[in-house]
């Protein structure tokens, strides 16, 4: 069978907040983005404010609501700020939403044509776990910036702290519904399983998840789907459910070519990581054999390291970006490996709990 939803990649990842100025600071001065361009009152838009952030390939848009009634701000009361959209780009919007909602995918946007002197602007979307949803841009014969109707603030030309691109975007779940939504990207997006892990391997004493990871067909679009597991406590996942009000997405892994580099500038700008026992360090290379890296300095910096049988990755959990322990960050440099760090589970697993311990919920 012919491939139904080809799609060229991540276009970009919206946030719904309740403050995309200060939000746009935040990821500019803590994470290295540049705003590339901007639409709100000043460029004649009344009912939003958009932030389009740059990084490497990654594109984020920050979006907030300039009135109550706007479902911008109906999505911030209850979910808090996250992410409300994964935009994927692809050679035809109108064909990939006709092909998902044909196969069941409920529509949310339908195809929609915007035009101006830069060219032609095409979107659509579906709905997805939560209030997430799916967007389908279409921006081969638009020249502009971003999008109809955003203005130029500065050329993304900044290499940042090195982010690179998107990794992959993981999602959770309630109890019982991942396989439902494993098989929606199945079938409605031509997504295949590439990877299940089951509560046994995704467990700790305390708490327990398991994960499907699905991917497009060409594996440039991964995105994980989690769902809680019950344990002796509150499974970590079950503690972002009640605080997101429901599905939503826990973390966004994003790229770098030098992970020491990298962690080592968003420390210095003020992002917070989970601390990791020096302990995990100890016979680290008996567990994942020799590494480029020198230990001392993963140590220092609290990266990760795991090994299969193609080679290995680097990586390391940012906290929760907001009050409620909902959205965090991974950044993640991959040398061979495709996997996602499963051999770091139960060390990762132990230093959330400390975290949920410290919330009062576990
Ligand atoms: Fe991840």
């Amino acid at each position: 069978m012919s491939e139904f939803c080809p799609i060229t990649g991540f276009d970009h990842l919206e946030f719904y907040v309740g403050n995309a100025k200060q939000a746009a600071q935040f990821y500019a001065q803590g994470f290295g983005f540049i705003n590339t361009a901007y639409r709100g009152l000043e460029t004649g838009y009344r009912k939003t404010a958009s932030y389009v952030m740059e990084q490497g390939e990654t594109r984020l848009l920050l979006s907030t609501a300039l009135s109550p009634e706007n479902m911008i701000a109906q999505s911030v009361l209850k979910h808090g700020d996250g992410i409300a959209v994964i935009a994927l780009e692809v050679p035809d919007a109108v064909s990939a939403y006709r092909e998902a909602t044909r196969r069941g995918a409920r529509g949310a946007i339908p195809p929609t044509e915007e035009r101006d002197e830069q060219g032609l602007f095409r979107s659509a979307a579906i709905h997805a776990y939560g209030e997430i949803l799916i967007k389908f841009v279409e921006r081969k014969n638009y020249q502009g910036v971003f999008a109809p109707g955003f203005q130029l603030r500065e050329k993304a030309n900044n290499q940042g702290v090195g982010l690179t691109h998107i990794d992959h975007v993981v999602g959770n779940v309630e109890l019982g519904a991942m396989d439902k939504w494993a098989e929606f990207f199945a079938e409605m997006m031509d997504f295949k399983l590439l990877v299940h892990f089951d509560e046994q391997t995704i467990a700790t004493e305390y708490s327990a998840l398991a994960s499907k990871v699905m991917q497009d067909r060409t594996g440039k679009i991964k995105l994980p789907i989690n769902e809680p597991a019950t344990g002796k406590g509150k499974s970590q996942i079950q503690e972002y459910l009640d605080y997101n009000c429901g599905a939503g997405i826990q973390h966004v892994a994003l790229a770098t070519n030098n992970i020491i580099q990298t962690v080592s500038q968003l420390k210095d700008l003020g992002v917070e990581f989970l601390d990791i026992p020096l302990t995990y360090y100890e016979n680290l290379e008996s567990r994942v054999g020799k590494i480029n890296e020198p230990i001392a300095q993963l140590a220092e910096l609290g990266i990760l390291v795991d090994r299969d049988r193609d080679g290995y990755l680097l990586q390391i959990f940012t906290q929760p970006v907001e009050d409620r322990p909902t959205l965090f960050f991974e950044v993640i440099q991959r040398c061979g490996s495709q996997g996602f760090g499963e051999g770091n589970f139960k060390a990762l697993f132990k230093a959330i709990e400390r975290e949920q311990i410290g919330r009062g919920n576990l």
